[in-house]
This record gives structure tokens, C-alpha cells and sequence, in this order.
């Protein structure tokens, strides 16, 4: 357990204390449920309802998908009644996007959520004051490049009822991105309920590596949560009523495509895995309990220039890894994917039931290094959390500026930038930029408290290079704690508004948000 999960545990048990007269069923026991006894659901492919014009492109059409978020009951497990949930379409995870690149398609979003929450909601949080609507809704496609009008910027929330039609233009390479909301100050609520699913590109140069396709491509988008008895979700309070947020929410049954420990068949072959860190908190450590390696293929936005091979790979949330397990010699065994100590799923393999054409080649897709000598600036941004003088979490700040203070970055379109993430905290922040793709320059530890009183930055060891796992092209990066993180960005496709925050959804929903905002270039001056 970390020093986060023990803190969490306690004031889970101290608000389970205090909270007696919510009338919940009690906590599922850890271990009593029946592992690796449901089959991986599979999301379904999201269907177009039609065509309408694409904008800016005359005489082109691009397909329609209609996505309505929707509440409904779903067994995620045998012994378990249904569990209530929030979801697009009709499933946890919704129905996957698969698009080729360079090829938009518009989403119609609407919200038809029931009047009232069922999660606990702090309106002390900026943006869920007891003023606004309990129920609202927005939704990201987390690593699109999208135009900020389609972004789900998380004060564009909308009410059941109303909904909001998005274009996405996807020209963009190939990479697993993901959908999920993004509602001020009830983010984490919503995603926990369930909202979220696969948004995947393609294209023909990806398509002609062979990597394992068709049914031996497997999404996993992978998540915990906490249940009770009764089968419903449990989300943890903080024990004071008026401020029930907590720094973070860790559940001991680990979700896989929405089913608690399922087992998938799998042939004695190759397969490939997109797979998805969806948890609110969880980083996930993944090896194969036979302690075989595995091949990383890609990362969050897209392939890598060749395959590392791996025993392990750890996902901070919403990071995405692409894998190829071979199960080939293998046929008649039983295989655990964990994470750290915690069983997720189970393969279980089959002879196969034809000869394995699909390749992994040694090289996949080059990476072009973006040279730091092309950086424009380097913005040092610190990371800060803020504690009561009990010693508790009181919220978590970007560069010491909340989110409603005025937009401090400001890149110019088409300009590139280093981000230099200053983690002063003792957690992990996994931060994630909207619109763009970035590579990872490097970490290096420091002293924090020698930049808390004096923001001078004494580093304490030598610039550690990004694993050849994290070497492509990333949108979400880890800062680890006491470590100056440097990303190297170049901010393409679109002027506007968009945001920049950790991806601890329990951070993001308490100030660590910041809006940034992609400028018109600077005109150059004649001479
Ligand atoms: Cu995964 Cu701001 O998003
Ligand atoms: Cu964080």
C-alpha cells in the first residue's frame, strides 16, 4: 500500500464511521469475489447514422455517430447484482470509434443522464458549487488534435436534455486516444460512474506492418473501483460532509473492459493489446504471472520507432500502451496479467486454429527527435500541493495559479516549447496536454524545499533519459515526485483555448487545471 492508499484508507473508514446514515450496503470484501469466471467483454464498433457535409472541405462528406450518455445497470461480475452506471451508448466501457486518419467524422453527444447524481458531489470544489445544475456533462477525446470548438472544454458542461455535436478532423498518425467527460468539478465523478471508451485511428502504413489484427487485437482499457455488497459503486468521502473530496480514490477490484478479473481465450499465437488506463488514481504495473516478456509496441500517440521488449510496463492514468503478447508453445496454460501484487485478468490458451501470418518487424515507425535547440522557451511550471496544518490534502495547484486565474501559457501556433514540470509533491502526476503530442526530454531529481522557499532549482542527480518504452510520441507524461520533468512540445493544428492538468482525476477536479491558449504567430518583422 502506498502512503496515498493508507490515507485513503483511513478516511475511508473514518467517513464509513461518520456516514452510517446513507444506508449503504457495506464494503465488498477484498478477495471474495470469484476471480477470472466472466469471459472480456469486447466493446462493439460504434456505427455511423449518416452523413453530412465536412466542414471546410466542399463536396465531402463525413460520417455521423450519434453517442447519447445514458445511465444503466450492467453485471460486472457472476455473483454481483447490476451495478448502477453512467455510460455512452448502452455499455461500460461505449462503443469504440475506429477512424482512419485524415478521414473527420462528427459525433452528436447528447445527455440523457437521469435529474440526479449518484455520486458524491463537493460543491465546495470550483465549478460544482451548489449553483449549478447536479447533473451535467462534456465530453474529450483524450489525444485528438482537435479544434477547441470540439474539444469539451470542462466549462462547456451541458444539462440532461441539450447535447452538443463535435467534429473531429483526425488528421493526425495512428494511436489509441480515448473518450471520456470532462465536466468542471465533477470529473471524477462522472469518469468513476463509467464514462468513458476507445477512439482509435488508422492508417494504411500501419496497416500494411501486419501486426496482429482482427480478433486477435484486443482492447483493455482497464480500471478499479471499489463495490459494495450489494454490487453498487462505492466512491470514497472524506468524512467531513461540507468537503466530502478526497486526493484520490483506489478500489481493490480491478475492472477489464468493464467485467471484474475476467479470462479471455486466447489461440497460441500473437495477439496485440490496446490497452488503456482508465482509473481514476491507479497507476498500473503490468507483467505476466508466468513472468514472460512481453513487446511494448507503442504509447500514447501512436507506435513506436521499434518494439522494446519488457517484463513489465507501468500506465499511469490515461497513459496508453500498445502490446504484443505471444502466447505461441503455450497452449493448455493459464496466465495472470497483474499489476504489482493485485490479479487483473486471466488468458487462457488454446491450440490455435490457424497458422499465425501477422509480424512484428524491427522497425515500426520512425520518430523524428524534436532538437531542443528548437525550442522557442522553456517554461518551468511547478507542481504544488497545498495541506491543511492537520497535514491533509487541500488542494492541488499548476504552478501555484488556480484555474479561474488568467491563462498564463500562451504558445504561438506552429512554435515549439520545453515544459519544465517541477514536482515538489510526493505523488506522481501524470500530465497530459490537450491538442498536442509531445516527446519526453528527460527527468532529474531535486531538492523541493530548497525551491519552495527560494525557487531555485538544486538538482540532486544527473538527467535520467525517458525508457525506450516512453521513448515515442506521448500526451500524458509522468512527473515523477522530486523530479524536474522536461517535455519538448511543438503546438500544431489550432489556435485557441484549450487545458493542460494532471490526470488523477481527483487533482484535476481540485485546481490542478489550467487553461492554456494556442496564439497566432508573431508576424516577423521586415526588414
Ligand atoms: Cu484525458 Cu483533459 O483529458
Ligand atoms: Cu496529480
Amino acid at each position: 500500500m502506498t502512503r496515498r492508499e493508507f490515507v485513503h484508507k483511513a478516511a475511508g473508514l473514518a467517513a464509513v464511521a461518520a456516514g452510517k446514515a446513507r444506508a449503504e450496503a457495506p464494503a465488498l470484501k477484498p478477495g471474495s469475489l470469484a476471480k477470472f469466471v466472466d469471459p472480456l467483454p469486447i466493446p462493439e464498433a460504434a456505427k455511423a447514422i449518416g452523413v453530412r457535409p465536412a466542414p471546410g472541405q466542399p463536396g465531402a462528406k463525413a460520417p455521423v455517430y450519434r453517442i447519447a450518455m445514458r445511465e444503466i445497470r450492467a453485471k460486472l461480475h457472476r455473483d454481483l447484482p447490476a451495478t448502477r452506471l453512467w455510460c455512452y451508448g448502452g455499455s461500460v466501457p461505449g462503443p469504440s470509434l475506429e477512424a482512419r486518419s485524415g478521414q473527420g467524422l462528427y459525433i452528436d453527444w447528447p445527455n440523457e443522464l437521469p435529474p440526479r447524481h449518484f455520486l458524491p458531489i463537493d460543491h465546495s470544489l470550483h465549478g460544482a458549487e451548489a449553483s449549478t445544475p447536479e447533473v451535467r456533462g462534456i465530453v474529450h477525446v483524450h489525444g485528438a488534435k482537435a479544434p477547441p470548438e470540439s474539444d469539451g472544454y470542462p466549462e462547456d458542461w451541458y444539462v440532461p436534455g441539450k447535447s452538443r455535436t463535435y467534429f473531429y478532423p483526425n488528421r493526425q498518425e495512428p494511436a489509441a486516444l480515448w473518450y471520456h467527460d470532462h465536466t468542471m468539478g465533477i470529473n471524477r465523478l462522472n469518469i468513476y460512474a463509467g464514462m468513458f471508451g476507445l477512439f482509435l485511428i488508422r492508417d494504411d502504413v500501419e496497416d500494411a506492418l501486419h501486426l496482429p489484427g482482427g480478433r486477435f487485437e484486443i482492447p483493455l482499457l482497464l480500471c478499479d473501483r471499489s463495490l459494495r455488497e450489494d454490487g453498487q459503486l462505492d466512491y470514497p468521502v472524506s468524512g467531513d460532509p461540507a468537503r466530502p473530496w478526497v486526493p484520490e480514490a483506489f478500489g481493490d477490484v480491478m475492472l477489464a473492459n468493464g467485467k471484474a478479473f475476467p479470462f479471455l481465450e486466447v489461440e497460441a499465437r500473437r495477439y496485440r493489446f490496446r490497452v488503456l488506463n482508465a482509473a481514476n488514481g491507479r497507476f498500473f504495473r503490468l507483467s505476466l504471472g508466468n513472468g514472460r516478456s512481453f513487446q511494448q509496441i507503442g504509447t500514447d500517440q501512436g507506435l513506436l520507432p521499434a518494439p522494446v521488449t519488457l517484463e513489465r510496463t507501468l500506465l499511469a492514468p490515461a497513459e496508453r500502451a500498445d502490446l504484443v503478447i505471444d502466447f505461441s508453445g503455450l497452449a493448455g496454460e493459464q496466465i495472470v496479467l497483474r499489476s504489482d501484487s493485485f490479479e487483473v485478468m486471466q488468458f487462457r490458451v488454446v491450440p490455435a486454429k490457424s497458422e499465425d501470418r501477422s509480424l512484428v518487424p524491427p522497425a515500426l515507425r520512425p520518430v523524428p527527435k524534436t532538437r531542443e535547440s528548437s525550442a522557442a522557451r522553456t517554461r518551468p511550471l511547478a507542481l504544488i500541493e497545498r495541506m491543511s496544518l492537520k497535514g491533509e490534502s487541500m488542494e492541488m495547484l499548476l504552478n501555484g495559479t488556480p484555474w479561474h486565474a488568467p491563462v498564463t501559457e500562451k504558445p504561438a501556433l506552429d512554435s515549439t516549447e520545453i515544459w519544465s514540470f517541477i514536482n515538489t509533491t510526493d505523488d506522481s502526476h501524470p500530465i497530459h496536454l490537450h491538442l498536442v503530442r509531445f516527446q519526453i526530454l528527460d527527468r532529474r531529481r531535486f531538492e523541493p524545499f530548497i525551491y519552495l522557499n527560494s525557487r531555485e532549482i538544486h538538482y540532486t542527480g544527473p538527467a535520467v533519459a525517458p525508457a525506450a518504452e516512453e521513448a515515442g510520441w506521448k500526451d500524458t507524461v509522468r512527473a515523477d515526485p522530486h523530479m524536474v520533468t522536461r517535455i519538448i512540445v511543438r503546438f500544431e493544428g489550432y489556435i485557441g483555448r484549450y487545458v493542460w492538468h494532471c490526470h488523477v482525476l481527483e487533482h484535476e477536479d481540485n485546481e490542478m487545471m489550467r487553461p492554456y491558449e494556442v496564439i497566432e504567430a508573431p508576424v516577423a518583422p521586415t526588414t
